[in-house]
């Protein structure tokens, strides 16, 4: 198609230029047609990126975290790596909770080559409620100040785990519970305070019944389950979770919030088993439109070492400051009903009932 590039300003009946036409014309050859729209879009993601990384907010504490031990959940790569990274640079002890320990190691080394605090890897596939129990058992009598709940997947087929739990929720909920439970005690000798990274995808729920609680979360309809249907439900478990955590807590000093860490560039949106170039398409698209881990980790670290925070529980943050989650993430009636639910499908033990 020959276009006229750029666009001249066509000419109202009375002479004037008519602008809104012009605008939409540069629209139309700026965005869709080719060769001009690669520029258009390029020019527009480049743009976002500079937007982003001027206005992202950041974490402004300067706090020291030396003699403190922190424990993040899924610490080998994404926001996880860059939290322990800042968090391992204020002196932490970080423990690298990870499935994977090669990788794990891995960003042991790279954190190490920038910090100087302690930085240890321990196994945990918080997929596995046996797996949980048998990684809290190395933390027995060490005081824990920190515990970060980052560990997440996303758009992975379903699956029900040897457990008997759908795996989805025992990673991104489960497993989170439990290990809260059984760290308990060395949160309370710290007055520590815990972190459960969620996302604004726990909006996407909009009632009770797409929880699955009857089915005990399994969620094993007569219906393909649209993308990411379990993940919003996991994400909302989440700050229920929290809510109702910081309520069983209140007077014991430890603390309880969530955080939404905003779009970030990282692989949990990479659908498993996509075609190569649909993968290839959503990483290229959040690499110029999302935040990078290091600013998706700036929340969580805000919430994790704020002086300004000391005390503050039960509260839902994004962009380092609080905000107001969705209307069922409030619901304590609900609440309770998946902690009752959770332990039961945990199996929650007589002594591991320390909240
Ligand atoms: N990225 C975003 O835009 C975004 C938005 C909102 C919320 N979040 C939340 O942020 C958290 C971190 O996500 P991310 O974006 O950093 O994703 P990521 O780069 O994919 O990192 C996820 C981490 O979780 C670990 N993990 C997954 N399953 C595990 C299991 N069964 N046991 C132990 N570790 C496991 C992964 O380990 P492997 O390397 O072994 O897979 C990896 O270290 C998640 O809870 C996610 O829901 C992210």
């Amino acid at each position: 198609m020959d276009e006229e590039f750029p666009p001249s300003s066509p000419p109202t009946e009375d002479g004037t230029t008519n602008y809104l036409l012009l605008l939409v014309r540069l629209v139309l050859t700026f965005f869709f047609i080719p060769p001009t729209n690669v520029i258009g879009w390029v020019t527009l993601g480049v743009t976002v990126r500079i937007y982003n990384r001027l206005t992202c907010p950041h974490c402004r504490s300067k706090v020291s975290m030396k003699g403190k031990t922190v424990i993040i959940t899924g610490a080998n790569k994404g926001i996880g790596l860059e939290t322990a990274r800042d968090l391992a640079r204020r002196g932490a002890n970080v423990i690298l909770a990870c499935r994977n320990v090669i990788s794990g190691n891995m960003a042991r080394d790279d954190i190490l080559s920038t910090a100087t605090g302690k930085v240890e890897v321990h196994e945990i596939d918080v997929s596995s409620m046996a797996s949980v129990r048998k990684f809290a058992k190395n933390f027995q009598n060490r005081k824990v100040d920190v515990l970060i709940n980052n560990a997440g997947v996303a758009d992975i087929p379903q699956e029900i785990t040897d457990e008997g739990l759908e795996l989805t929720v025992a990673t991104n909920h489960l497993g989170h519970f439990l290990l809260t439970h059984l760290l308990m005690p060395n949160l309370k000798e710290a007055s520590g305070r815990i972190l459960h990274l969620t996302s604004i995808g726990h909006t996407w729920v909009k009632n009770v019944k797409e929880l699955d609680l009857e089915n005990d979360m399994k969620f094993q309809y007569n219906r393909p389950l649209k993308t990411l249907e379990i993940y919003a439900a996991t994400k909302l478990f989440n700050v229920l979770f929290s809510n109702e955590l910081c309520r069983k807590l209140q007077g014991t000093g430890v603390t309880s919030n969530s955080v939404h860490p905003g779009v970030v560039d990282t692989d949990i949106f990479i659908p498993m088993n996509s075609r190569v170039w649909y993968g290839f398409f959503i990483k290229l698209f959040v690499s110029a439109y999302a935040k990078s881990p290091a600013e998706g980790a700036q929340t969580t670290i805000h919430v994790a070492v704020s002086e300004d925070l000391k005390g503050v529980s039960g509260k839902y943050f994004q962009d380092c400051k609080e905000a107001t989650p969705s209307a069922l993430a409030l619901d304590e009636g609900l609440a309770k009903k998946v902690w009752e639910m959770s332990e039961r499908l945990v199996q929650l033990q007589p002594q591991e009932r320390t909240i």
